[in-house]
């Protein structure tokens, strides 16, 4: 799928034509030039629950979910939704009630898994299980550990033997391909900390075949996020393909494999593979292997069903730069800080857009990295409203309290109905726990 160009440069700024955009995102649009959300405005939302505010569109995930399960629908399969990228527990609930799985990488993201449905359907991925941990997983009789090295091995076996129980487990392998995103979410390189070395595989299945406490259900990989084309994940399951049939030739045989994460959104102009392409591309190899196919999605299934919604507080002109303080900031939203990320933001109204500047759009934080988009054209005053779009994936999750700011509220719309599915924090909330 190809989609006309939602921006363009203009000099060094970037003007980027909402209408497009929201084309592109069939969650949300510009009724009268107001700016809705599953034909909700956004500004009766920021009237309701305050700014900055996180809106997340129920049928959007939805439908996303739909596409998944549609475009695997030849195999058996799981989707375990990846909690990281939007742990809210309406999230998780709702796709729950869908029937997705989950793949969780701590002992919190599966007590809140625990909130809204039993452990059956979890996968637990993460570099460095502890006993604790490991135990309490058992305890919630999970699906599988995705065990990530040699010594982990050992350590379920140990907790298992003590628990009298017997821990599923699949070894995550890391493939090394290049997955050819950024670095910081790039995970399937031998330089990367994830994962037992393609090399080690073999022998580490024959270890983990050794251990009495252990059943050996499946293989797993995930090798980074934002992925645009399909050719690394068209790679790692090769590598993988082979493992499984070398394994075979040992007398392992498997269950499920677990292709990970990864596929990318468009955030503004990224011509991401669509889920069907990326089912096409690998099924006839699934379909050859005759395993169950699991996969751990997060970004793709949220990103583009969030925004976050901010209110323009102070517009300081100078010489060199117009700035634009909204009230959400790094802290709130550290996608552009960290990883340089580039996300749309548009106007909650449309209809006087006749004179833009060129904004950087920054939060009140103190640090220069607070910029939520650089070069930004667009005709904004003191009171307007933001929709930052994408931001439905690792938005809220990576959001702190820096320069103790309260986090922000969460709310779902639902067929042209909302709801407050977390409150705003209040200053209370921000030193609980703590003792003077
Ligand atoms: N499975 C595992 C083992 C993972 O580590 C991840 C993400 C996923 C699945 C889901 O990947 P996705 O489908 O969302 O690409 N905070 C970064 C992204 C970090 C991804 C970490 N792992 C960002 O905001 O771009």
């Amino acid at each position: 799928m190809t989609f006309s160009p939602a921006s363009r440069m203009i000099d060094d700024a970037l003007l980027i034509d909402a209408d497009v955009l929201t084309q592109a995102l069939p969650y949300i649009d510009y009724q009268n030039h107001h700016l809705t959300i599953d034909g909700v405005p956004a500004d009766e939302l920021c009237q309701t629950y305050g700014t900055p505010l996180y809106v997340y569109s129920k049928r959007a995930l939805l439908d996303k979910y739909a596409e998944y399960c549609h475009g695997f629908a030849n195999i058996n399969h799981r989707i375990c939704y990846a909690v990281k990228t939007n742990s809210n527990l309406a999230v998780l609930k709702t796709l729950a009630q869908a029937g997705a799985g989950f793949d969780i990488v701590s002992k919190g993201e599966l007590a809140r898994v625990l909130q809204v449905t039993d452990g059956k359907k979890v996968v637990y991925s993460g570099v460095g299980k502890t006993k604790e941990d490991i135990a309490f997983a058992l305890e919630a009789d999970i699906d599988c550990f995705n065990v990530e090295a040699i010594s982990e091995l050992d350590l379920i076996n140990q907790v298992a033997q003590e628990l009298g129980k017997t821990a599923r487990i699949s070894l995550r392998i890391n493939p090394d391909v290049d997955a050819k995103t950024h670095p910081y979410i790039s995970t399937g390189m031998k330089d990367n900390k994830f994962g037992i070395s393609h090399e080690q595989a073999v022998a580490s299945y024959l270890h983990a075949s050794s251990l009495p406490n252990l059943h050996i259900k499946g293989i797993d990989c995930h090798i980074g996020s934002q992925l645009l084309d399909t050719q690394g994940f068209s790679d790692a399951l090769d590598k993988i393909i082979e493992l499984i049939d070398a394994l075979k030739a040992h007398g392992i045989t498997l269950e499920h494999i677990d292709l990970g994460g990864g596929l990318g959104v468009r955030y503004i102009d990224e011509n991401p593979a669509s889920i069907a392409e990326y089912a096409q591309t690998l099924l006839p190899r699934l379909q050859a292997l005759g395993l169950t196919l699991y996969l751990e999605p997060g970004r793709s299934l949220v990103a583009n069903s969030g925004v976050l919604l901010t209110r323009v507080d102070v517009l300081k002109p100078t010489e060199f730069k117009n700035f634009a303080v909204v009230d959400a900031s790094m802290s709130e939203l550290i996608r552009p800080a960290l990883y340089e990320a580039v996300m749309a933001i548009i106007p909650a109204n449309n209809e006087h857009q006749d004179n833009p500047k060129v904004w950087d759009i920054v939060g009140s934080v103190c640090e220069s990295s607070d910029v939520l988009g650089k070069n930004r054209l667009l005709d904004i005053k003191v009171g307007d409203t933001l929709a930052i779009t994408g931001a439905g994936a690792y938005g809220f999750t990576m959001a702190s309290n820096y320069n103790s700011r309260p986090r922000p509220a969460e709310v779902m719309v639902d067929d042209g109905k909302h709801r407050l599915i977390r409150q705003r924090e209040t200053l209370d909330d921000l030193w609980k726990g703590e003792f003077a």
